[in-house]
């Protein structure tokens, strides 16, 4: 399985950072035979420019959120074939800081990977558990319940990603073990046969302080398929060597 890196750029960039980001990774991409497959998700306001510099670079373009419908009277939201629209092909959903800071609830993110479906659009679906929670030895079914709540019956593999991303992991430096991030992984594989037709060709990606450093050993575990990285992404030499980590 060609394993995916994705950089979530989050509420971060101007135009001015955005493109000159973009420009670099995609002048990397074409000097450099990269055999996973690179995606970059800016926030919304640099989609366009992002979009015009990606043109032909191989890199792919995703967004960071849509509402569940695809139009209508929702101020300030954005519909999946808008994001189809101006050239994502990805978009990520229920990441732990909209769960939070939104409210959004499995049902709601569920209702959002339909969308995404409906227009074209591959869901990368984030799930995780709190730090009270891994204390508490409720990580597998924290995963469990969120996977199962978050996802739609029927979609095929191409249509889905889950990315893993330990909410305690996010933003602070502090990863998992080998042995943690390889037992929440084969447990999610495992549960997708009950959601997807082909559950080993869905690819499930780590997210959660992926850094230059640790993105080698993260990457050889075994159902590991790609990182999801958010600081480290907003540096194209730091975001490079992710992406040459993930083969
Ligand atoms: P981080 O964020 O790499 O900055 O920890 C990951 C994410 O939230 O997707």
């Amino acid at each position: 399985m060609r394993k995916l890196a994705a950089g979530n750029w989050k509420m971060n960039g101007l135009r001015a950072d955005g493109v000159a980001l973009a420009k670099e990774l995609a002048a990397r991409a074409a000097r450099e035979k990269i055999a996973s497959e690179i995606l970059i998700c800016p926030p919304a306001t640099l989609l366009f420019p992002v979009a015009a510099v990606l043109d032909a670079s191989g890199i792919a373009l995703g967004a960071q959120n849509c509402h569940a419908e695809q139009k209508g009277a929702h101020t300030g939201e954005i519909g999946a074939a808008m994001l189809r629209d101006v050239g994502c092909t990805y978009v990520i959903l229920g990441h732990s800081e909209r769960r939070a800071e939104q409210g959004e609830s499995d049902a709601v993110v569920c209702a959002k990977v339909e969308a995404a479906r409906a227009a074209g659009l591959s869901a990368i679906v984030c799930i995780g558990e709190t730090l009270a929670e891994r204390d508490a030895g409720h990580t597998l079914a924290v995963v469990e319940r969120q996977l199962q709540g978050s996802l739609p019956t029927g979609l095929n593999p191409a249509e889905l990603v889950i990315a893993y991303e330990p909410v305690w992991a996010i933003g602070t430096g502090r990863t998992p073990t080998a042995d943690q991030v390889a037992e929440v992984h084969r447990h999610i594989r495992r549960l997708l046969a009950t959601r997807v037709a082909e559950p080993a060709a869905v690819r499930i990606l780590y997210g959660g302080s992926v850094k230059p450093a640790n993105a080698k050993e993260l990457m050889s575990i075994p159902n590991v398929d790609g990182a999801l990285v958010g600081g480290a992404s907003l540096v194209a030499e730091d975001f490079w060597a992710i992406v040459k980590a993930c083969g």
